[in-house]
């Protein structure tokens, strides 16, 4: 039957959202909408339960949208709308085939990730975890010439694996830094956005050469699965800083672990793992030079707030027919 624009439409929320968020849906008086009403994710079973006959579904990055979900749930489903720029947990293909149209939650957050990106930089260069660590814990005899030593962004080459929004976002903030020299790689040049940060497009090999800040900004996708290997950290000078915001999957972890206990690089900062979160007796955790936080790049109140209001303004606009704020092409 076709829906009429006063019909409501079904919706499930995978997640306890930032207020923003649900507040559109509420006062929207378009949907009438069930929610995973916690912090953690909703157990697969009840998902794919909850998602029978649903006309939306707004989820987060822990919901893996696959056809047995969009089996589960059925042919009503014509809008899915992520709180979050990353999609590698939507099967695009499943997707595609159903005719859903998804929405997805970039440039919001842009801001927010770069910054805290600098800052887990900051934090891995400078040694920042180890040296809070030893103040606290008596290792602090006296100050020394060489102790806790670091590396410095003057005079750097920074190196963007994947240059997009973000990749920019961080140049722009690291440039003050005076930072030398700016270098990426990409599946092709793309000299409209290098023109902002002056960067130079270089090979995957020569990034790795050249880098001595190595940020990784690409999406995970089948062709960046595991590019962050043993061949790429080998390249790398042993001055090097390693440094992934992004997805998980797009480093090798076993090799990342090899390059770091063996001094091949010189540090890394993590903000994503795989798993996620990654178990706490994970070898990377026993390395004094590898930080890793448990992805808050974009965890900000204002970002969090903004990306939430962005999903349900994606998902009404969607369910209503009418062009998303920000539509993934599938
Ligand atoms: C995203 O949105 O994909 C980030 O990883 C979390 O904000």
């Amino acid at each position: 039957m076709h829906k009429t624009m006063s019909t409501v439409s079904r919706v499930y929320v995978t997640r306890q959202i930032p207020p923003e968020g649900l507040e559109i849906l509420r006062k929207s008086g378009q949907v009438q909408f069930e929610l995973w009403n916690s912090d953690d994710p909703v157990p697969r079973e009840e998902l794919l339960k909850k998602v029978k006959g649903v006309d939306g579904l707004l989820c987060v990055l822990t919901e893996k949208i696959d056809a047995e979900l969009l089996d589960a749930a059925g042919p009503n489903l014509k809008v899915l709308s992520t709180m979050s720029v990353g999609f590698d947990h939507l099967s695009q293909p499943e997707l595609k085939k159903r005719g859903i149209r998804v929405g997805y939650t970039p440039e919001v957050l842009t801001d927010a990730v770069a910054e805290l990106t600098v800052a887990l930089l900051l934090t891995t260069s400078r040694r920042l975890i180890e040296a809070t660590h030893e103040a606290k814990t008596g290792g602090w005899g006296t100050w020394r010439t060489l102790w806790l030593c670091g590396y410095e962004l003057a005079n750097s080459t920074v190196g963007i694996l994947g240059l997009g929004r973000i990749g920019i976002a961080i140049a722009e903030r690291l440039k003050p830094f005076k930072v030398k020299k700016f270098i990426y790689t990409d599946v092709a040049p793309r000299p409209e956005l290098a023109e902002i940060i002056q960067a130079e497009y270089v090979s995957m090999d020569e990034l790795a050469k050249q880098s001595d800040f190595l940020a990784v900004c690409c999406a995970l996708t089948p062709e960046t699965q595991g590019i962050c290997n043993h061949n790429l950290f080998s390249k790398m000078k042993n001055t090097a800083i390693f440094i992934n915001t992004s997805r998980g999957g797009v480093v090798n972890q076993e090799d990342l672990y090899e390059a770091l206990s063996t001094g091949q690089i010189a540090g890394a900062g993590l903000d994503v793992t795989t798993p996620e979160p990654l178990p706490t007796n994970h070898p990377l955790f026993t390395l004094k030079n590898c930080v890793i936080l448990p992805h808050i790049a974009s965890a900000s109140y204002t970002t969090r707030n903004a990306m939430s209001a962005l999903a349900a303004n994606n998902l009404l606009a969607g369910l209503r027919g009418e062009p998303m704020p920000k539509e993934l092409k599938l």
